[in-house]
């Protein structure tokens, strides 16, 4: 397996090379929030940057740990988050997503521009380390940003076939795969929703 490039992230974080940061939480988690649709327990949010994401997810019912591989993301994280008023109900760690080794599985994992960003050699781990990270009946949630015209990266290029390519030999079948209506504007019409399942069924997604 290839070594994570932790010091390219960390460079991004300390001169504040974050083009992708929304700086709030994708509007469709704050959705799936309301709707009372995501598996409560433990989500894990690897990749989290600022964790906007993860202290949407957070809640009495659902514990969150938003997972970086830098220093500077998770202080940073932290610092904007700690007296927010679901603070108790989310931790941000600093841990490369590949080695970590949590002592309990996780219901929920919410991939949001994490995917992309990784070297395309390193998704069939990141698909491995999923498996290993979620509980049996657990769902993976990716928010998939479209991109087709990069030249190398990060981002790299991405489409739903890419995460199908290693997520189904590992078991897993897109429950649902939708349009991302919610999406900002710059990214309309480019992201998709995907709910993830270990299913015994084939889907035709
Ligand atoms: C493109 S950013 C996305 C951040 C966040 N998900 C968002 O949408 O704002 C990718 C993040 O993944 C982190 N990262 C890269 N490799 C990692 C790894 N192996 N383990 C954990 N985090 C990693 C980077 O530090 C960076 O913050």
């Amino acid at each position: 397996m290839l070594p994570a490039n932790r010091d390219g992230w960390e460079k991004s974080w300390e001169f504040g090379v974050t083009p992708w940061d929304l700086g709030k939480p994708t509007p469709v988690i704050e959705h799936l929030v309301r709707s009372g649709t995501l598996p409560k327990g433990r989500a894990l949010v690897p990749g989290c940057g600022m964790g906007y994401d993860v202290v949407a997810l957070a809640s009495p019912e659902r514990f969150v740990v938003g997972l970086d591989i830098s220093d500077m993301a998770v202080k940073k994280a932290k610092q904007w988050s700690s007296s927010v008023p679901n603070a108790d109900y989310f931790t941000f760690l600093v841990e490369d997503f590949f080695k970590w080794t949590p002592d309990e599985q996780f219901d929920l994992i919410f991939d949001y521009t994490f995917f992309s960003a990784l070297d395309p050699s390193l998704r069939v781990y990141w698909a491995e380390a999923v498996n290993r990270l979620l509980k049996p009946d657990g769902e993976l949630l990716t928010l998939i940003y479209l991109i087709s015209d990069q030249e190398g990266g990060p981002p790299y290029n991405n489409t739903v076939a890419d995460y199908q390519r290693v997520l189904k030999p590992v078991g897993f079948r897109a429950v649902l795969m939708e349009d991302n209506e919610l999406a900002v504007k710059p990214r309309k019409g480019w992201e998709k929703l995907g709910r993830w399942k270990r299913c015994a069924h084939q889907s035709s997604l």
